[in-house]
């Protein structure tokens, strides 16, 4: 009996999850990143915006992309250089990155210019270390990393079948990506990366960007709009 309950709870698990729930939210933004329970994002004008009690708040600054994570909130400007947001400031970092991303338990990771990889080593410590490879962007979670090539091809350790122009690693795990066409993918078996495929999420419209936390895919359109979904 319990058994079978337990089966149909994981075949409910399985069958389930192909459609999304979205709500449409205000405002506009051209990026988002969903991590640890709150949401930045930026806008076309570089402006960044934090969800705070389900209203966009602006924060100073001017970033061309926003990172929430463990490691803290992290951006980069239009000139590539890097920023962490310490008690509601933003301190600049050395270095310059044109993607950084807060996912990875400890410290942030990043791709520069010329798509060559960093992390930070030693936690706040402003020394980059290189990782091979080459990117254009990266994204990390508790267990793993992944990235996009300038082809689009993805990475995670070893190279994985498919393409997408962005991808985003929540923190529990979770993989999504949007491919050039601008369709959503999921990852079929979060805890199993090596074994699994790609799922297409079925979405009504193309997108640009998408970003998943504490089961909310957060989503922004090809027009910037954006949508809180839940599966
Ligand atoms: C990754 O795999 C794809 C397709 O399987 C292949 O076309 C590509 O060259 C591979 N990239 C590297 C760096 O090996
Ligand atoms: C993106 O995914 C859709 C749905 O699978 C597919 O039809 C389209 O060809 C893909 N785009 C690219 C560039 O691979």
């Amino acid at each position: 009996m319990e058994r079978t309950a337990v089966l149909l709870v994981i075949l409910n698990l399985w069958t389930s999850g192909l459609a999304l729930n979205c709500r449409r939210v205000s405002g506009s933004l051209k990026q988002i990143d969903a991590g640890n329970g709150q949401v930045f994002g930026v806008n076309s004008a570089n402006k960044i915006y934090t969800l705070y009690s389900g209203t966009w708040t602006q924060l100073s600054g001017s970033l061309k992309h926003v990172s929430v994570g463990p490691a803290g909130v992290w951006g980069v400007d239009a000139n590539n250089y890097i920023h962490r947001l310490n008690h509601g400031d933003w301190v600049p970092v050395n270095g310059q990155l044109k993607q950084v991303d807060a996912g990875g338990m400890i410290s942030p990771a990043g791709v520069n210019m010329n798509d060559y990889i960093y992390c930070l080593q030693g936690g706040q410590a402003s020394s980059w270390t290189s990782l091979p490879g080459r990117l254009k962007y990266y994204s990390c979670g508790p267990n793993s990393c992944w990235g996009v090539s300038s082809g689009n091809q993805i990475y995670i350790m070893k190279n994985v079948s498919g393409a997408l122009s962005m991808i985003e690693v929540s923190t529990d795990g979770k993989v999504y990506g949007v491919n050039s066409s601008g369709d959503i993918f999921g990852r079929n078996h979060f805890n199993q990366p090596y074994r699994t495929g790609w799922r297409q999420v079925p979405f009504r419209q193309k997108v640009k960007h998408v970003s998943y936390d504490l089961g909310h895919l957060w989503v922004i359109g090809t027009d910037n709009s954006i949508m809180d979904c839940t599966e």
